[in-house]
């Protein structure tokens, strides 16, 4: 595959304007020097998302979702990452260069949707029309489906043979094999991968039809047969019956997460529209992010059963690092033999919400799970729990919520939360609640990692570079800095070079280059990071920050010769080094 060159990128993004970019999308109001707006990617009523025209990155306040226009096309578009640059040079006119020594493939080409449109297209014809259509109307009828619920999912039905699907689309056939419709036989040819079975078409968040599951009208195995992942479609990241939550609601609380395509429909047809459905998979971490950016509680709805209880303990895990405040993961067991299908029709719907108004917290399913592998009413078996819960709490994001998790351990454990927090590696405080007017210096503290720290010269230096990519013309030579053991200064210093190389490159250029780094996430939380500096004050605090770094630097080598000088004698350039060294105190004067 051809790699998109990084100086595209950079040119990409000094070309395109992010506000352009997300007003189009989500309309922003002006306000001071940045745009606003109620955030896309959680529910709220007072806006807390921000758009800086001149770093070129959004922020939300409320859910932390931040990035360039690359990464917010990505996340409101649901695009990877070439796609995103696709999508954003169209809109800039900008034509994507490819480098690589294979063929460039082709990002996912809008023919591919077209196509996927025309098959489902073609399946819900078949459904009307086809002299087997009967059959399949029969078999809904039959499991209580509405025509109305049935038009509005798309479901579709694909005939007995081997090639009904092949035949009408004869100029298609390399497209629909790629896309998992067709299969290509030994003997060359091709036939139909779905036959005899009722079609779901599986919708992207935007509508637009990415995949089909197919179910078999009787016995036969498999009951269902999925798309197999192709360009446009990846299992453990899609959610059937999401894009029509999303249409029918307009603000989604609380998302129940169901097994099967029959639970959506089934669901949605007595009035619960807030449900979707994995694909025939284990919960992933991706689908879980979806999920939070939609609503900020998720219940998942499983079997009673051991393989239901199971697959709820692996989405459990799955939750533990996206459990940050304000977020709630709940479970619904069901009855033996139950699916929501098939209680919903019994029990009607307001028994149904009445379960789902009654779920298990993760914190009494994740307890509950620990405490059955010790006996709690030892000493022994308590601290075996602490021990238990030591790993799965550690996955959970520093924060309340975390310590909501921990009191709830002391209560069963009786020891106090500041000893147990302790106990676990935790640290015994709590950050202070999110306030209006103290944000600056709450994302300050975040940064530093502990509520009042001061923010290390580098990460100032960082930041401050980050947001003003101009500074870099004032920093003199990065390399002086370069050669000490100072965490972060490596970072700064290519940092500072790549700048003075490259003066033109904007804050969202910058962070686009960290995205593949290890050092990305860090770069992207630094931007994040509001200075309340006036105007004239950036410099003197860059160059403060600088100044700083270069006493650390220096008193570190001092440090280093003298312990040298200890073990062994120093060479007579050495000895200069550090008489020189020794002459100049070390908190003598900034600058
Ligand atoms: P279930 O076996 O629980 O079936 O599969 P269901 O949804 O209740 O189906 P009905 O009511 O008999 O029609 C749950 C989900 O697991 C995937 C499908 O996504 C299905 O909706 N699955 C199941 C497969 O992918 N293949 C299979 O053979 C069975
Ligand atoms: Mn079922």
């Amino acid at each position: 595959m051809g790699l998109i060159p990084k100086e595209f990128i950079d040119e990409l993004l000094s070309r395109a304007d992010i506000v352009e970019v997300i007003d189009a999308r989500v309309p922003l109001k002006k306000s001071g020097r940045e745009y606003s707006a109620c955030c896309p990617f959680h529910e709220e009523k007072t806006p807390s998302f921000t758009v800086s025209p001149a770093k070129q990155f959004y922020h939300c306040f409320g859910c932390g979702a931040h990035g360039t226009a690359i990464g917010f096309l990505m996340e409101y578009e649901h695009l990877d990452f070439v796609e995103a640059v696709y999508e954003l040079a169209r809109a800039v006119g900008l034509t994507v260069p490819r480098t690589g020594v294979e063929a460039p493939a082709a990002p996912v080409d809008q023919d591919s949707y077209a196509l996927l449109q025309q098959a489902a297209e073609f399946y819900r014809k078949q459904l009307r029309e086809h002299a087997e259509a009967g059959r399949a109307v029969e078999y809904l009828k039959g499991r209580g489906l509405t025509g109305e619920i049935a038009a509005e999912y798309g479901v579709g039905y694909t005939p007995s043979g081997w090639s009904q699907l092949a035949q009408a689309f004869p100029a298609s056939h390399p497209a629909l094999v790629k896309l998992g419709l067709l299969v290509e036989k030994e003997s060359g040819g091709v036939y139909d991968r779905f036959r005899e079975r009722v079609m779901f078409p599986i919708h992207d968040q935007r509508g637009r039809v990415i995949g089909f599951g197919g179910r078999v009208l009787g016995k036969e195995e498999p009951k269902y047969l999925n798309s197999p992942e192709s360009p446009v479609f990846h299992k453990g990241r899609e959610l059937y019956g999401l894009y029509q939550a999303r249409k029918s609601l307009r603000k989604i609380e609380r998302l129940l997460v169901v097994e099967g395509y029959m639970d959506v429909l089934a669901l949605a047809q007595y009035g619960i529209r807030n449900v979707v459905a994995t694909l025939g998979t284990a919960t992933t971490r991706e689908h879980l992010e979806r999920i939070f950016r939609v609503a900020p509680e998720a219940v998942f709805c499983f079997d009673g059963d051991r393989a239901g209880r199971e697959a709820a303990w692996r989405a459990l895990e799955a939750a533990l690092p996206l459990m940050h405040e304000g977020r709630q993961a709940r479970f619904l067991f069901l009855p033996e033999g139950e699916d929501p299908d098939t209680l919903v029709r019994k029990e009607g719907r307001a028994a149904f919400e009445a379960r789902v108004g009654q779920t298990m917290p993760l914190s009494d399913f994740l307890y509950e799970g620990l405490a059955k592998q010790t006996d709690i009413k030892t000493m022994d078996g308590r601290a075996r729990l602490v021990e238990l819960s030591r790993a799965l709490l550690g996955r959970l994001p520093e924060g309340v919520y975390r310590h909501m998790m921990v009191t709830r351990l002391s209560e069963i454990v009786h020891i106090s939360a500041d000893i147990l927090s302790g106990l676990l590696g935790f640290g015994a405080a709590v950050k202070p609640p999110r306030s209006g007017k103290r944000q600056g210096i709450r994302r300050l503290d975040d940064l530093t990692g502990g509520a009042g720290a001061p923010m290390s010269p580098v990460r100032r230096a960082i930041a401050l570079l980050l947001q003003r990519p101009a500074l870099a013309k004032i920093a003199g030579e990065p390399r002086r800095l370069a050669g000490t053991e100072i965490a972060g200064v490596d970072i700064l210093v290519s940092l500072l070079e790549l700048l003075q190389a490259q003066p033109h490159l904007n804050t969202a250029a910058l962070l686009e280059r960290g995205r593949d780094l290890p050092h990305g996430r860090y770069l992207l939380k630094l931007a994040q990071w509001r200075p309340l500096l006036k105007e004239e004050e950036w410099q003197m605090e860059f160059l403060g920050a600088l100044a700083q770094i270069g006493r650390q630097g220096l008193e570190e080598r001092r440090e280093h010769l003298i312990s040298k000088s200890r073990i062994a004698p120093l060479s007579a350039e050495e000895k200069r080094e550090l008489a020189q060294l020794l002459s100049t105190p070390p908190d003598q004067g900034r600058g």
